[in-house]
């Protein structure tokens, strides 16, 4: 879960990701990684089944998460600042009628309607942590009343990051208009690193 830096500009800039994804067609290796493949299967596992009647996705990259997730909902849009990502992941969720991908960022781009569950995986760290703070309180906007948010994050170092994994986790448990449901913690000792998913109520 390093996608490395970018030369001279601000490596969270939306040209930053689009330059990424021009240069690489999957930059984290989301479709090939044994290691990301664990991560889809253990957060496919705290979510649960569904249905899920209105699930939103925003960063949803290439669209290897959203196929996964997509059979899972009535209803699923998913978005991504970067135009290559959002068609390789309206090619890749091409059979499934249900999910729109559209482009868009957070925290402006949210669905109209309540969602029963938000994905926020590995994109907190993209903000500072004031930012982050009125992401998560947008997005927590879009909950319906017994609405959820999940996801992952990486505990390792990138020079990317504006914030580390285990703070972006600490902005959603501390956010008032939520509660932790479920956390998990996975740990590659070899690499020195791992995640942390987690599971959030509306308040
Ligand atoms: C590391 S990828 C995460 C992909 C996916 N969510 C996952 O867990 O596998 C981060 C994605 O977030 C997108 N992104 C960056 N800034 C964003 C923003 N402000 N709003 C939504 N997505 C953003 C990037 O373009 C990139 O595709």
């Amino acid at each position: 879960m390093n996608g490395g830096t970018m030369n001279g500009e601000d490596p969270t800039s939306p040209i930053a990701f689009e330059r990424r994804y021009q240069g690489c067609e999957d930059p984290w290796g989301f479709a090939t990684d044994a290691y990301e493949q664990h991560r889809y299967a253990q957060l496919l596992a705290a979510i649960g089944p569904g249905p899920f009647a209105a699930a939103f996705e925003p960063g949803c990259s290439i669209g290897v998460f959203t196929a996964l997730l997509g059979p899972r909902c009535v209803e699923l849009l998913a978005t991504d600042p970067s135009p290559t990502a959002v068609a390789a992941a309206a090619r890749r969720c091409a059979g499934l009628d249900h999910v729109r991908v559209e482009p868009g960022a957070l925290p402006t781009d949210l669905p109209a309607g309540p969602c029963d569950l938000i994905v926020f995986s590995e994109l907190g760290y993209y903000f500072d942590e004031a930012r982050l703070a009125e992401v998560v309180t947008a997005v927590v906007d879009r909950l319906g009343p017994q609405g959820r948010i999940a996801g992952t994050h990486w505990i390792g170092r990138s020079a990317d990051h504006r914030i580390h994994g285990e703070q972006v986790h600490a902005v959603l448990d501390t956010h008032r208009g939520l509660t932790i449901e479920h956390r998990e913690r996975h740990e590659r000792r070899a690499q020195g690193d791992g995640y942390l998913l987690g599971v959030w109520r509306r308040r």
